[in-house]
C-alpha cells in the first residue's frame, strides 16, 4: 500500500482563505489585526521562519512588524520593548522568535509577554489553560497537527495517539490538545521520549503516530504497523551539495519507506511547518478579536 501523501502546504491554505474572511470583518470595524514579531540575533533558521510568517501575515492581511535586535542585546533592552509592544493598540499578538542568545533567559521574555497577545500560547498562564481545559489560544504547530488530521479525514477521537517528543513547544501541548473533553479531540494519548525503553513497543500500537523528535530517520518502516497515520513534526537540515544552500530540510520518520508502509503521511517540507504558520495567523486574528470584543 502506498500511503496518502497530506500537504499542509494546501491545508494551510484553506484556513487562510478562512482567515481572510474573518480579518474582512474585522476591517470593517476598523481593526486591523497586527502582529509584532521580535528576533535577537542573525539565527538563519530563524530568520527564515520570520520571513514565512510575514509572507503569510500579507496574505492574509494582518499587518505585521519585524524588530530584530543584535546578537549581543541586553536583556533589560528586549524586555522594555515587549513592555512597549504589550501597550501599542496596533499590536494584538507579539512573538519573539525562539532560540535567544545564550545571555537571555527565555522564560523570563516569554513571561514579559502580555497573555492576551501571547500568539505562540508560550505563557505560563496560557499553557496552564489549556492544561485545565479552558484555553484562550491553542499553540500553533501542536494547533496545526490537530488541524491535519481532523481536516484530513482522521479525527483523533476514540483513537490511540502516540506521541514521540516531550518538548514544550510540541510534545506536551499536543498531549493537552488531544486529551481535551471535545469533540475532535478525546484521544487517548501515549508520550514517548528519550528515556522510553524501548520505542517501537509504543510507536507500533499507534494508530496516529506524531513524531517530534529532531532526528532524522528516528523512526524507521519496522517501528510503524500498516494503517496508521503518521505526522512528521521534524524539520531537520542534512548537508546537500546538490542544493545552493548546500543543505535540505528532512522529517524525523525514513519518509520513503514509510510511506509504502502507512495509511497517510505528512511530507517534510510542506506538512506541518506551512500549517504552524498558518495557526500563528489564526491566533493573531482570534487574538484581534478578543481584543476588539468581536469574539
Ligand atoms: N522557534 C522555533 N519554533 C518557534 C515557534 O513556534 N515560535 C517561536 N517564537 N520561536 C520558535
Amino acid at each position: 500500500m502506498t500511503a496518502r501523501v497530506i500537504s499542509g502546504r494546501e491545508l494551510a491554505e484553506q484556513i487562510c482563505g478562512e482567515l481572510r474572511e474573518r480579518v474582512e470583518r474585522l476591517k470593517e470595524k476598523g481593526i486591523i489585526p497586527g502582529l509584532a514579531m521580535v528576533r535577537v540575533g542573525d539565527d538563519p533558521a530563524s530568520i527564515s521562519y520570520m520571513k514565512q510568517k510575514g509572507k503569510s501575515a500579507e496574505k492574509v492581511g494582518v499587518y505585521s512588524e519585524t524588530i530584530v535586535f543584535p546578537e549581543d542585546t541586553p536583556q533589560e533592552a528586549l524586555l522594555k520593548k515587549i513592555d512597549e509592544l504589550n501597550h501599542d493598540p496596533k499590536f494584538h499578538g507579539i512573538l519573539v522568535q525562539l532560540p535567544l542568545p545564550q545571555h537571555i533567559d527565555p522564560r523570563t521574555v516569554i513571561e514579559a509577554i502580555d497573555p492576551a497577545k501571547d500568539v505562540d500560547c508560550f505563557h505560563p498562564v496560557n499553557v496552564g489553560k489549556l492544561l485545565i481545559g479552558e484555553p484562550y489560544l491553542l499553540p500553533c504547530t501542536p494547533h496545526g497537527v490537530w488541524q491535519i488530521l481532523l481536516r484530513s479525514g482522521y479525527s483523533p477521537e476514540g483513537k490511540h495517539v502516540v506521541i514521540c517528543g516531550r518538548s514544550n513547544i510540541n510534545g506536551k501541548p499536543l498531549f493537552a490538545i488531544l486529551i481535551q473533553k471535545k469533540a475532535g479531540a478525546n484521544a487517548t494519548v501515549t508520550v514517548c521520549h528519550s528515556r522510553t525503553p524501548d520505542l517501537a513497543r509504543f510507536t507500533r500500537q499507534a494508530d496516529i503516530l506524531v513524531v517530534a523528535i529532531g532526528r532524522p530517520k528516528a523512526i524507521t518502516a519496522d517501528m510503524v504497523r500498516e494503517g496508521t497515520v503518521v505526522i512528521d513534526v521534524g524539520v531537520n537540515r542534512v548537508p546537500d551539495p546538490t542544493k545552493k544552500s548546500g543543505f535540505r530540510l528532512v522529517g524525523d520518520t525514513d519518509f520513503d519507506a514509510l510511506v509504502e508502509k502507512a495509511e497517510a503521511i505528512t511530507p517534510v517540507p510542506g506538512g506541518v511547518g506551512p500549517m504552524t504558520v498558518a495557526m500563528l495567523m489564526w491566533n493573531t486574528v482570534t487574538a484581534a478579536e478578543f481584543q476588539s470584543g468581536a469574539a
